[in-house]
């Protein structure tokens, strides 16, 4: 059985990630700010192998202490870990106001940055060949209006995926992000009807991205079949064009 730290659990594509990973039979490790429903269910249907920690993730200074010291331990092997937390600060760059734009860079960059620090630390000290994935967005690819400073924290994670996937190749250790389509969660629940048909019809399905395709995707890159892959961006997007 394998154990994976997972950010954003408490629901959207978190919340399937880890069920995707706890149907498969490994452990999870999973954090975020609230304890939803969706996690409470799961938490149930798995109570061995599920573990749920609390944790704002914008609190950068505390990530050692609080999630690879007291929660993880570091007696305990991680084999993956997947930056799925993030927060999407929405508006044109004329209105851009330094402290929200700060706030998303500590949650979407600085957290998944450090916790990519510890989380190497923990597959080296117990030899394993760890594999990370990063959740990126398709916007960081084609542009949206209003998504630029959003967007521009996934290009900066899809650049540390790729550069961290050289520096530590050596010791068998993958880093890969998974470029998501637009999904139907709570972080785009706010689009008009209007918006969000513009969307798919950017699309060659015409459709949403699934949770589940994305989730699968994840599971795919944790896992050994995935032994060659690292460095790359897995686009999941409905084909967007
Ligand atoms: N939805 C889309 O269309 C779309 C498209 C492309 C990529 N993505 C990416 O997919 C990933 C998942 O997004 P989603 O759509 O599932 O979003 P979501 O429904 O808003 O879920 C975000 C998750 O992140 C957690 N989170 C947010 N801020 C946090 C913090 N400061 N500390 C700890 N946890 C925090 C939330 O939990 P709490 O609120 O309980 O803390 C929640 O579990 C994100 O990386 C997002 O950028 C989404």
């Amino acid at each position: 059985m394998k154990n994976f730290l997972i950010t954003g659990i408490s629901r959207g594509l978190g919340c399937e990630i880890a069920r995707e990973i706890l149907l498969n039979g490994d452990a999870v490790y999973g954090i975020s700010r609230t304890l939803s429903d969706e996690a409470k269910e799961l938490a149930r249907d798995f109570p061995e192998r599920l573990k749920l920690r609390l944790y704002d993730l914008s609190d950068t200074d505390g990530i050692l202490k609080c999630v690879f010291k007291e929660f993880i331990g570091l007696k305990t092997p991680i084999h993956g870990y997947v930056n799925n937390a993030a927060i999407a600060y929405d508006d044109i760059a004329t209105n851009m106001q330094m402290p929200r734009l700060e706030n998303m860079y500590k949650v979407n960059v600085f957290a998944p940055m450090i916790m990519t620090k510890y989380a190497i630390r923990n597959f080296i000290l117990h030899h394993a060949k760890g594999s990370i994935v990063h959740i990126s967005s398709i916007s960081a690819h084609t542009g949206y209006k209003g998504l630029s400073m959003y967007a521009s924290t996934k290009g900066a994670m899809e650049a540390f995926s790729k550069n961290i996937a050289r520096e530590w190749g050596g010791k068998g250790i993958r880093s890969n992000a998974v470029v998501a389509g637009f999904m139907e969660t709570s972080m785009s629940a706010s689009l008009t009807p209007e918006q969000k048909s513009k969307i798919f019809n950017r699309t060659s399905l015409k459709s949403p991205t699934s949770l589940k395709s994305v989730a699968g995707t994840v599971a795919f890159l944790l896992s050994e079949s995935a032994e060659s892959i690292t460095g790359q961006n897995i686009f999941v997007d409905s084909g967007t064009i």
